[in-house]
């Protein structure tokens, strides 16, 4: 049985929704970014959601509207994509990379307390696998030191912490809309955001800067005159992207579910092998299950976690990592000098990692083939 990593969920309601832009003459971003948008925020809870071509060009403009400057540090966690790093470079402004927990792989209070200087100017919370982080802490560490708290949500499409929606917490939220993603439409993102001013010169700044609503100037009733106001992105998603995130958005609670029935069938089936660390989920919130990680309890097996995956792959399973912490790549080693040894905790998550096939269209064989094949591949390496 082969089983991919990921299979994005597209059904007919999504092939529709698209067949329908198709039809409309109106390809780019248009009048369903917008509905995307209202119905988004509406969905968060929140007064404000931009829509953007990517989740990196989101956290971007986010890190704009604050008005990040070269001098400043954005303190962030190794374990993450490169692109939460990434755009802090943008303004030749410094990363200041942190460890992280070992149960959650979230980014970890004291190492954000210990790496705050008078250079700080944000945190950037990384939600992993789609748990939120210890939002509370964040948040008090931010009021005493006037940092901005700018939450890289491309993982949580939904998550809770204490019952509030990720995406109404932090000063902006930013969402990935990846194929792989929770919401999927190949490439996109949004910030979400309390502040009307900032939402007003993101929507400026997604499209070159030119002024609010440019997008409507070959519409019908439109204007052709337009002002340049700042220099901007050409960051704006479009409305074929908007029709897949609307299809997707009116299920994404059924997505949920189905992630979450999965979650609960491999911890389950995990739970009395000794060579396995299952994910821990803090009782006081709820996860999107973007990602399902196991650990290899490497003391208990004679296989490596690399190993590891070569077999499951001899097997048809594909398995991914998440992630090569930003401090073993080339260029934070090299620019920032990062050393392993400051990193204990991600380290020994990245070791023994592997990330299992999680999404809405596994089918219960599915599920069971990936459990089973772990399972036999522990006992079969046992030490
Ligand atoms: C943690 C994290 N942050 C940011 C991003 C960037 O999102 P996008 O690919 O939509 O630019 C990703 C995407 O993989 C991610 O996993």
């Amino acid at each position: 049985m082969d089983v991919p990593f990921h299979k994005p969920y597209i059904t007919d309601d999504e092939i529709n929704e698209v067949v329908d832009t198709l039809r409309s003459g109106w390809i780019t971003m248009g009048p369903k970014t917008i509905r995307f948008e209202q119905e988004f925020a509406q969905y968060i809870g929140t007064p404000h959601a931009v829509a953007f071509n990517s989740g990196t060009a989101a956290l971007h403009l986010a890190l704009k509207v604050i008005d990040l400057q070269p001098e400043d540090e954005v303190i962030i966690p190794t374990t993450t994509f490169t692109a939460t790093g990434e755009v802090i470079t943008y303004f030749n402004a410094t990363p200041v990379i942190v460890d992280v927990d070992t149960d959650t792989h979230n980014i970890s209070i004291p190492a954000i307390e210990k790496a705050i200087t008078p250079k700080t100017k944000a945190v950037i919370p990384v939600h992993f696998a789609g748990q939120p982080c210890d939002m509370d802490e964040i948040q008090k560490i931010a009021e005493n030191h006037n940092l901005y708290v700018i939450e890289d949500a491309a993982h949580s499409l939904p998550a809770y912490y204490k019952e509030r929606r990720v995406g109404t917490i932090g000063n902006v939220t930013c969402f990935s809309f990846y194929s792989t993603k929770p919401l999927a439409v190949g490439e996109g993102g949004m910030a979400t955001m309390r502040n009307t001013e900032w939402a007003d010169r993101m929507r400026i700044l997604r499209l070159h800067g030119i002024s609010k609503d440019a997008w409507k100037r070959y519409a019908k009733g439109g204007s052709w005159y337009y002002e340049v106001l700042e220099v901007g992105f050409k960051y704006n998603t479009t409305d074929l992207q908007a029709a897949l995130g609307l299809a997707q958005l009116k299920k994404v609670e059924w997505l949920w579910q189905k992630r979450q029935d999965i979650a609960r069938r491999y911890t389950e089936a995990f739970s009395s092998v000794p060579q396995l660390i299952t994910p821990v989920v803090k009782p006081d919130r709820e996860t999107a299950w973007h990602l399902y990680v196991i650990k290899l309890n490497l003391e208990a097996l004679s296989i490596d976690r690399n190993s590891f995956i070569e077999k499951m792959r001899e097997r048809e399973i594909e398995t991914s990592v998440h992630f090569i912490p930003l401090h073993r790549h080339p260029y934070y080693r090299n620019i920032y000098g990062c050393n392993p040894k400051d990193f204990p905790n991600a380290e020994w998550i990245y070791e023994r990692s592997i990330s299992l096939p999680i999404y809405p269209g596994m089918t219960d064989a599915e599920v069971n083939y990936v459990a089973e094949t772990v399972i036999d591949l522990c006992n079969t390496f046992k030490r």
